[in-house]
């Protein structure tokens, strides 16, 4: 059983909360922080916690603790970071990481010092679809990834703090492009370089001074691409959606709207539908067990079980500050309007790794750029010469 301090009583203080007291898990928050004793106690209440504090720095050295969940906004992860290295305890941070890579590098560096478990909470890398499409990806499936594109989108997140490029960073691409970029990076290799990245982003809805929209690709060494498309100006509720292109194949992945429930209330369901839903009535794209869906249930049994056996979670703060690292040359792109490149001063991966593109050999002469078959049930056959390059076809008919 792994004892939690857990800093914030806000969304994602209540999603971890749910997911480690859900089914029948041995792991408990035994200690709650909240900057306010009204809110502190609430929860402990609501969740069965049996300690309350207003002192983060009681929370984070409490002896009774082995690790500290950070779910606070994003300017005070570095804090509260540094604060539970300090005290040796494994430190557990929501995402992103930090408000931008000199910050993540800087928690990386705390943690490292301190020789203390870290682990970085990117649920949407562990959702059971996409467990389940990076075996696959990872066992050959559809061959080398060339492209993956992760979209999340919603109206706009639910607190005052996250509008506020002080306290969050940015708009739609930190909060949200922090899961779409890890989402591609894990498809291509966590050990292939991000090397430079095009982003547009705009203010299209929102009277605020952060993007409420993005666009944005970002190339690695081996020639991948990883898109991510993020808005807090879409309407309809919460659309997360991934695809996998490879040589050989293709997944795609729906995580939300329309995942197999799918109910019509004239009446209304009095209240929450599923995280971000717009409406209550009319045709609603409910979630069985959200927790689960999000990631949270499978990303929390591999961070503790790798923290009580020594091990390495999936995600840690090195990946919190490469995406970070990416996330910064994309906020430059938008300044620049150029492709931007990806500063990293601490690179763990692979170096001079080959190209994706394959090259298949036809005969001693040709290349084979394609293979269809036709209505008439003949193949056809698209080759390129290997010497002079010229590129001709052929058609072998249907037996
Ligand atoms: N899928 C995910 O992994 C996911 C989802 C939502 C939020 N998050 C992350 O979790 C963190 C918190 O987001 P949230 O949605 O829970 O926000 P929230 O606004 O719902 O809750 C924030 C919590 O921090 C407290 N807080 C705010 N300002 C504070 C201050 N100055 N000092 C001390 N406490 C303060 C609030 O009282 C509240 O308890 C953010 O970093 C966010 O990006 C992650």
């Amino acid at each position: 059983m792994t004892r939690i301090a857990l800093l914030g009583t806000g969304l994602i203080g209540r999603f971890y909360t749910e997911s480690l007291h859900g089914k029948r898990s041995r792991d408990r928050v035994a200690l709650v922080y909240s900057r306010s004793e009204e809110n502190a106690r609430a929860f402990a209440e609501e969740f069965d916690i049996p300690r309350h504090t207003t002192d983060l720095q009681a929370a984070v050295n409490d002896s009774e603790i082995d690790a500290v969940i950070i779910g606070l906004p994003n300017h005070l992860h570095e804090q509260a970071v540094v604060a539970a290295a300090e005290a040796d305890k494994a430190v557990l941070c929501t995402k992103p990481l930090g408000t931008n890579a000199a910050e993540s590098l800087r928690m990386l560096q705390a943690v490292e010092k301190a020789g203390v478990f870290h682990g970085y909470l990117e649920d949407l890398v562990y959702t059971p679809k996409t467990l389940k499409a990076l075996g696959s990806v990872q066992a050959g499936a559809i061959g080398d990834v060339l492209w993956v594109r992760s979209r999340e989108t919603h109206p706009g997140p639910h607190s005052d703090w996250f509008w506020n490029k002080e306290f969050s960073g940015g708009g739609a691409i930190i909060d949200m492009g922090c899961h779409c970029i890890e989402i591609a990076r894990n498809f291509i290799g966590k050990d292939i370089r991000p090397v430079e990245v095009i982003c547009w982003a705009d203010t299209q809805v929102h009277p605020v001074d952060v993007e409420d929209h993005a666009v944005g690709m970002v190339r690695y060494e081996n020639g991948a691409i990883g898109q991510f498309e993020v808005s807090w100006a879409f309407r309809g509720g919460m659309d997360l959606r991934d695809e996998v292109a490879g040589t050989e194949g293709t997944i795609w992945l729906n995580h939300w709207l329309r995942t197999g429930m799918e109910m019509f209330s004239a009446g209304g369901q009095s209240g929450y539908v599923a995280e971000k839903a717009e409406s209550d009535t009319g045709w609603l794209f409910p979630v069985g067990d959200e927790a689960a869906a999000l990631g949270y249930v499978d990303m929390f049994t591999d961070v503790l079980n790798q923290l009580e056996s020594g091990g390495k979670p999936m995600e840690d703060f090195y990946d919190g500050y490469i995406v970070n690292a990416i996330i910064d040359a994309a906020y430059a792109s938008v300044q620049s309007k150029q492709w931007t490149a990806v500063e990293l001063p601490l690179w763990r991966g692979r170096t001079n790794v080959p190209h994706v593109g394959v090259s298949r050999d036809f005969d001693e002469e040709h290349l084979l750029i394609k293979r269809e078959k036709m209505p008439s049930g003949a193949t056809k056959l698209i080759l390129r010469h290997k010497t002079t390059g010229e590129v001709s076809q052929r058609v072998v008919e249907a037996e």
